[in-house]
């Protein structure tokens, strides 16, 4: 049965986000990723987090069940335009048992009220492996559409797009 419970998003802490590293770097996390992408370091990722995070490059929000507080995601902004407009998104459900009880559906939908009205962002955009069908049916229920494929050093990404208003 579906978990109904309520999440909620608050900013990620980086002991929080090194704390994932392993799990982030294991086989349910990767095999949708370039089999080439170099696997960063613990090391590397705090020297990621200081250089990007702390200037704003990349936003991160940790996914928490709204009862007992407890880290079950991790959801991302990042690759934002330089008028601000657009951005590309991710996310993880940390660890794969938490697959499939609704979180990512529920932590895009709070994602995209911040996105909407504290960013002012119009567009944005996820890209995965066309083999990621839970990611494609999440975006999908979204009301993301197809934004076409782009390949990257032999890698083929699907991107999936999203338009916030009718204007
Ligand atoms: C993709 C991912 C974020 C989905 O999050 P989730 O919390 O498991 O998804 P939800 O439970 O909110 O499911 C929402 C919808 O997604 C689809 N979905 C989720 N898991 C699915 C699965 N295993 N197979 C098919 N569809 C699936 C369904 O349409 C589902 O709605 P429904 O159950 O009412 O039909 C999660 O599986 C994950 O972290 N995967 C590894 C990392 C990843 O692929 N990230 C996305 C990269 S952009």
């Amino acid at each position: 049965m579906k978990n109904l419970g309520e999440i909620v998003l608050r900013k990620l802490s980086k002991e929080e986000y090194l704390s994932l590293h392993e799990l982030r770097n294991s086989e349910p996390y990767l095999k949708y990723d370039h089999p080439e992408r170099p696997l960063a370091s613990k090391a590397e990722e705090e020297t990621f987090w200081e250089k990007y995070v702390i200037s704003g490059a990349y936003l991160f929000w940790g996914i928490y069940t709204a009862k007992d507080i407890e880290l079950v995601g991790v959801i991302n902004a990042f690759s934002f335009s330089k008028d601000a407009q657009t951005c590309e998104t991710g996310i993880n459900i940390f660890p794969p048992q938490n697959f499939g009880k609704g979180h990512g559906l529920q932590a895009y939908l709070q994602l995209h009220e911040i996105l909407l009205k504290e960013l002012g962002i119009k567009y944005t955009y996820i890209m995965t492996s066309p083999e990621n069908k839970p990611a494609l049916k999440l975006y999908g229920k979204l009301g993301y559409f197809d934004g076409g494929q782009v390949d990257d050093e032999g890698f083929t990404w699907q991107v999936m797009k999203y338009k916030f208003g009718l204007d």
